[in-house]
This record gives structure tokens, sequence and C-alpha cells, in this order.
């Protein structure tokens, strides 16, 4: 995840679907305090691995990203590297709910996805449009911003294309 907004950050930062936990690495590694959930447990024996062997401060749990509630914490930075665009159309208002859930009043979300602005789009490409139907004002989003980036993949040599969206918790 391209991390130009490090320097937006504050407080808290949550990273949803963290994997094996790079971005949330990085980011602790920079100061911030940070708790990284996934619901892939050999995931999250790696991520935690990899805190370890790097000396890195960081906090890694299992979490469902439809279930962020049952942390019972908040959080004022928000991170989705590659979570949001897995999930179909209608399993996009639970998920961006228990987004909301954990994100504190005029806090930042961060969304990585893979856009549909080809060529040699990722599989789930996502619309700009449908990134602003998911997250609106009617249930507590503001897209602050969406711009074009890239997606590393497995499958593509320089990256797909993605959209990098600043969503704001209202
Ligand atoms: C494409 S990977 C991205 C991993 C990481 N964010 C990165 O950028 O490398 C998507 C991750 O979301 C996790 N995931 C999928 N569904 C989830 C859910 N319902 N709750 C939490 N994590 C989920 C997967 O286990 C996987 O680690």
């Amino acid at each position: 995840m391209r991390l130009a907004a490090e320097g937006g950050f504050a407080g808290a930062v949550l990273d949803a679907g963290c994997g094996t936990g790079e971005n949330a690495l990085h980011v602790a590694s920079l100061g911030w305090s940070v708790l990284g959930v996934d619901v892939a447990e050999t995931a999250l024996a790696i991520a935690r691995a990899k805190a370890d062997d790097r000396g890195i401060e960081v906090e890694f749990a299992t979490a469902d990203a439809f279930q962020l509630e049952r942390l019972g914490r908040r959080f004022e930075t928000v991170l989705d590297c590659g979570l949001f665009h897995t999930f179909d159309g209608d399993e996009r208002p639970g998920y961006v709910a228990s987004l909301a859930s954990v994100t504190e009043h005029d806090g930042t979300l961060y969304v990585l996805c893979f856009s549909d602005d080809g060529p040699d789009t990722g599989p789930h490409p996502i619309s700009q449009q449908e990134l602003r139907a998911a997250f609106n004002p009617s249930n507590g989003w503001s897209v602050a911003a969406i711009e074009p980036d890239r997606v590393q993949t497995r499958d593509h040599h320089d990256g797909a294309p993605a959209w990098f969206a600043t969503i704001k918790r209202i």
C-alpha cells in the first residue's frame, strides 16, 4: 500500500485484513500504535514472526472484518489494503458498517482496491461509483479523494490498476 498518507495519520491505526502484516509492520515501524486483524491464523502467525524478527512493536489479532465492533476499540486511522474488493456488492454494507463501528468520528479510512480503469485489471475491479455508493453520508462516510494507483499481485509484473481512496468518517 502506498502510504503517502502517513503524514496524515493520527492516533491508533487499524489494519483490516492485514494478511502477513507488511503494511501494519511498516506503519508501526514509523512509531504509530497499530493493530492488524485478519481471519487467517496462518497469516497472523507469519506477521507476528516478522514483528519479532524485526523488533517492531505491533499487535496482531484474529477478527472478522464483518464484526469489528467485537474488538471493543476505536481507531483514528483505518487501512484496507486489498480487502474491500474481495467482498461482493451485497456484502459491502455489512463490512462498511463494521468499519464505521470502529472508526472515530473525523477519523480516516484508506482503501486500496483493484480499479476498473484498465487495461489488465485485477480479478475484482471496483469502479469509483461503487466506492462512492458504498461510502456515503447516509452511512457515516464522506469520500475525500480517489486517486489512481497500483496494487501488487502475483500475476501483474508492475501491479494492477487500483484506486487509493481517502474516506472520512463523519
Ligand atoms: C489480498 S489479502 C491482503 C493482505 C494485506 N492487507 C496486504 O496488503 O498484503 C486480503 C486479506 O484479507 C483477509 N480477509 C478476508 N476476509 C476477511 C474477513 N472477513 N475478516 C478479516 N480478514 C479477512 C484474508 O485472510 C487476507 O489476509
